[in-house]
């Protein structure tokens, strides 16, 4: 679908969208539309339990005065309360109002809206933003499916009276896009075309955008003594693989030390030796989410060259038994020298995390790292699909996260570490065991992955239960949500952006 901005004037073919506040008042826009029609949109609403609040819709079929063929009325409650979160909702209602009715071009009339906080160029260029996110589609494998069975709309036109304000002010925002659309791809692709090599092979392509990709293979992370990482993939007949990506946006001269993101890039995983259920298996293709966020956050902040310094690193392996499969009782020793106890090949993404933080603190001393990752199932069981779990080390950290998750409604919420968590994985033979027991089993996990980042300020997200969704939202079609990337580029904009 192609979006564009136009100057505001009255549509004379298609679908129109006007937006309606609260007790339904009309913007100027929707007030020219009831005109044209000869007060057609006042009886709509009146003949509906339309108020103009937030979230309300209400359309018209070929109204009479006019050429148009639907106008759809969106309401965005009261004027003081629009923020750009609501625009971005109402930018993706207007798009799957419209995108399946057969009707191939969208006009929104972006007007200005008195007492609004935002200014009108950036009410439109929200309003794309959110269209744009809702759009996303992964239709490549369906060969047979019927032209009346996909959207029908190919052009989304925004009408504003800035236009070329709203088309700057929309060009940061549609590189977040780009990168969203990234990650949702990795997550979606099935695991007989994902595996380490060919995701590896999609974060090289970053290159492109000015993005410093390395590849490290199974020979280099043996070098470096990444045994937990390796361990796991060693049942798998494809090639584990660890991604680098730098993104330096500040001068060399500003010596600023980066910011870094680490991801969980299981490409599939079936539990490994300790073999997991057969039914829902399949999800576990997006056991890579992790990493997806990861790859994706990168290219949206290279995208929009966000001027600061920032590393991405990703563990890539698949969790497979074979004959040369890890075994529960395996003793690993991790990077850091610290040595693990396998009980559950299951529990396998806090290996690959452990050598990939490790690893990355090490090499770069970042400011702060935080790492994503699908780690527990005891994380849905806990928040369900509506937060991400937040464990971290840093306060300060920890509010920054919560606060951008707020901002762009990807939510965090802070669960406890400590002493007491921290015994439950200790091991009879080793430096720790890799799993602690039925009681707080996301806990226990996020103890694990501190084991290995000492003083540097960290954060672990548990994206299990927000990575792929059932449901449409307003700006997330269901599948691979991407949650993460618009949390982290929020975060990046809050605090690490010079100038
Ligand atoms: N990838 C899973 C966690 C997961 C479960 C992600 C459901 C998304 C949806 C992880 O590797 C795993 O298997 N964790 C185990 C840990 C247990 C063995 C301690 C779990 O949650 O059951
Ligand atoms: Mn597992
Ligand atoms: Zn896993």
């Amino acid at each position: 679908m192609k979006i564009n901005f136009a100057n505001l004037a009255l549509p004379q073919a298609g679908a129109a969208v006007a937006f309606v506040l609260d007790g339904n008042k009309l913007t100027a826009s929707a007030a020219a539309l009831d005109k044209a029609t000869k007060g057609a949109v006042k009886r709509a609403i009146k003949a509906s339990r339309f108020k103009g609040k937030k979230g309300q819709t209400v359309s018209l079929l070929a109204p009479s005065g006019s050429k148009l063929d639907r106008i759809l009325l969106i309401g965005l409650g009261k004027a003081k309360d629009i923020t750009d979160m609501a625009l971005q909702r109402a930018g993706g209602a207007a798009y799957a109002g419209i995108a399946n009715t057969g009707l191939t071009a969208l006009s929104v009339l972006a007007d200005g809206i008195d007492g609004a906080k935002l200014k009108p160029a950036d009410i439109a260029a929200n309003i794309a933003f959110g269209a744009n996110l809702r759009a996303y589609r992964f239709d490549k494998y369906r060969t047979t499916e019927k032209a009346d069975a996909k959207p029908s709309l190919k052009t989304f036109k925004v009408l504003s009276k800035e236009t070329a304000a709203a088309k700057r002010s929309y060009s940061s925002l549609a590189k977040v896009a780009d990168g969203v659309y990234l990650t949702r791809d990795l997550v979606s692709e099935p695991p007989n075309v994902i595996y380490p090599e060919s995701l590896a092979k999609r974060a090289k392509e970053l290159t492109k955008l000015g993005v410093k990709v390395q590849v490290l293979g199974e020979m280099q992370m043996k070098r470096l003594g990444m045994g937990a990482l390796l361990g796991v993939g060693q049942g798998s007949v494809r090639e584990s693989q660890m991604v680098v990506m730098e993104w330096n946006g500040l001068p060399k001269s500003a010596k600023e030390k980066p910011v870094a993101f680490v991801g969980k890039g299981v490409t599939f995983d079936t539990g490994g030796i300790s073999l997991k259920p057969g039914a829902g298996m399949d999800d576990m293709k997006w056991d890579m989410g992790g990493s997806g966020v990861v790859i994706g956050l990168m290219k949206a902040l290279a995208g929009r060259k966000a001027k600061a310094n920032v590393v991405g690193v990703v563990g890539l392996v698949e969790n497979m038994p074979d004959g040369n499969a890890q075994r529960p009782g395996d003793i690993v020793t991790s990077m850091s020298g610290q040595t693990i106890e396998i009980l559950n090949t299951d529990a396998e993404g806090r290996l690959v995390l452990a050598d990939a933080l490790h690893y990355t603190i090490d090499r770069f001393d970042p400011k702060f790292v935080v790492n994503l990752a699908t780690l527990t199932g005891a994380i849905i069981v806990a928040l369900g699909t509506e937060h991400a779990g937040l464990f971290s080390n840093s306060d300060q950290l920890s509010e920054r996260l919560s606060k951008a998750g707020e901002q762009v409604e990807e939510k965090v919420w802070r669960l406890p570490l400590g002493d007491a968590y921290d015994k439950m994985i200790k091991s009879n033979v080793a430096d720790m065991q890799n799993i602690g027991g039925r009681n707080a089993g996301s806990i226990t996990a996020a103890q694990f992955l501190k084991r290995f980042v000492g003083k540097t300020p960290w954060a672990h997200l548990d994206i299990a239960g927000v990575t792929w969704s059932k449901a449409d939202a307003p700006t997330v079609p269901k599948g691979g949500t991407a949650f993460g990337v618009r949390l982290l580029d929020r975060l990046v904009t809050n605090h690490y952006e010079k100038g």
